[in-house]
């Protein structure tokens, strides 16, 4: 395992590069699953969740090339082509490991009419269920079956006929699910408080490209008109704006100015406005986002919501970056029933903060020392990377396995800016 070792202080500047976003890519690998013909993702990031769902897309027997990449470069173009499958079972031993893997259900179940995965159980996050995708897939015309710790989904001998579903809670993966199983289904399928992420944008954009009818993108009423077959095509994932707003954190909170090369403004709404609020300049161009100081940070109240509200992936972060604001701020975690697992560390960092239930409260200013301290989720372990850059003294981020689910090369990144960090081997 390795460590991240950080010594504060250090004003970051500069430009960081934006990679392809990982909560788009889970979704668009998947949708290879569709068709016998080679889908082309280009901008694909280097992440051990996308190196993790390629293995486990082998196991259906898709094979997928890796077009030749520099070792420098960042992100890379993979051809996936799931020209016959031979196996529609997605095992305990991937699935425990990696969460999205879920994301296989709808489409295998649309190409070949019976999919079967494994219950991908809870996370440190909450205990993260997959009712609303099982609903849904029912919904569209799926028969399904819950044995020894697997989920089978099963269409009907014709195929999925498509329905109509509207969901009680706003879901990402089960908006995903269903969109891809609808998009092979023999009629129409109507999705009403589906989720509005830009993912799913990306998402309905690659369908698109491959030939599927869909109305309402970007909408929470989404409507696919099935087709009996999809063909190929190549695609360019969308920038990460989460990883784009963490990078903004840590530019913030070393009161430093940093260009973030291929963030897209428009769909940073929220983070951005947050980020105004609290003090920081933003600007933005087509091509880019930058962050600069304006004056001392200020308290803020926010809350996470689904898209366009306040994403909970950037509560952590923007967490870090609170504790250095003149004032008591408060966040509101909606969406997940423990995601504060970065308090305890951030606390031994010098951090002033209550929790209550889904509520945190922020007492700032406070001064962050450097310490020992463990990552335990993702976007945890960047709110410790971020408040590292800020502390007095070295900080030492262990397990950063966590981190190289979702941030493409993070040590490399923020040194291209000047920040005082290396990897080093863990014992
Ligand atoms: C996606 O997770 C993202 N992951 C998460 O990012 C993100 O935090 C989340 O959406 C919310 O934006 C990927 O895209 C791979 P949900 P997902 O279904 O789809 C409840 C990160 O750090 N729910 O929108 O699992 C659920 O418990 C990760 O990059 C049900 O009750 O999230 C949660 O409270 C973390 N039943 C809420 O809905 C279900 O069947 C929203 O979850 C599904 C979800």
């Amino acid at each position: 395992m390795d460590k991240l070792i950080i010594r504060g202080g250090n004003r970051l500047a500069g430009t960081i590069p934006i990679s392809g976003a990982k909560n788009s890519a889970l979704t668009l690998l998947p949708c290879a699953l569709l068709t016998d013909e080679p889908v082309t993702l280009r901008n694909l990031p280097r992440l051990a969740d996308i190196d993790g769902f390629q293995h486990l897309m082998g196991q259906f027997g898709v094979a997928h090339t890796i077009q030749g990449s520099r070792p420098e470069d960042f992100g890379r173009v993979v051809t996936l082509e799931a020209t016959r499958l031979t196996s529609s079972v997605a095992p305990y031993e991937l699935v425990r490991k990696m969460r999205a893997s879920i994301l296989v259900l709808g489409p295998m179940l649309a190409r070949s009419g019976d999919a079967t995965v494994s219950l991908p159980g809870g996370c440190a996050i909450g205990d993260r269920p997959i009712d609303l995708h099982l609903q849904a897939l029912e919904a569209l015309g799926a028969r399904i079956e819950l044995t020894q710790g697997y989920v089978r989904a099963i269409a009907p001998d014709k195929g999925l006929p498509g329905g109509s579903f509207a969901f009680p809670v706003v879901s990402v993966g089960a908006t995903e699910n269903a969109v891809m199983a609808a998009a092979l289904a023999r009629g129409s399928s109507r999705l009403t408080n589906a989720a509005r992420e830009p993912e799913i944008v990306d998402l309905c954009r690659l369908l698109i490209a491959m030939g599927a009818e869909i109305e309402g993108v970007g909408t929470s009423e989404i409507t696919v008109h099935g087709q009996p077959r999809l063909h190929g095509a190549t695609y360019r994932v969308m920038p990460d704006r989460i990883e784009a707003g963490s990078y903004a954190c840590a530019a913030a909170i070393t009161g430093g100015t940093v260009r973030l090369e291929g963030a897209r403004a428009d769909e940073m709404g929220a983070t951005l406005d947050a980020l105004r609020a609290i003090g920081v300049e933003v600007t933005s161009d087509a091509k880019s986002v930058t962050v600069s100081p304006n004056g001392p940070l200020r308290p803020v109240e926010l809350t996470t919501d689904p898209y366009p509200g306040l994403a909970t992936d950037m509560q952590a972060q923007l967490m870090s970056l609170l504790t250095q604001a003149n004032g008591d701020s408060v966040l509101h975690e909606t969406i997940f029933e423990n995601r504060y697992m970065h308090v305890p560390e951030l606390r031994r960092m010098g951090a002033r903060i209550e929790t209550s239930g889904r509520t945190a409260t922020v007492h700032g200013p406070a001064p962050l020392v450097g310490a020992e301290v463990m990552a335990t989720d993702l976007r945890a372990s960047m709110s410790l990377i971020i408040a590292g850059l800020a502390a007095r003294g070295e900080t030492q981020v262990r397990r950063i396995y966590h981190l190289d689910r979702g941030y493409e090369r993070l040590e490399e990144k923020l040194a291209l800016v000047g920040a005082d960090i290396q990897r080093v081997g863990d014992d």
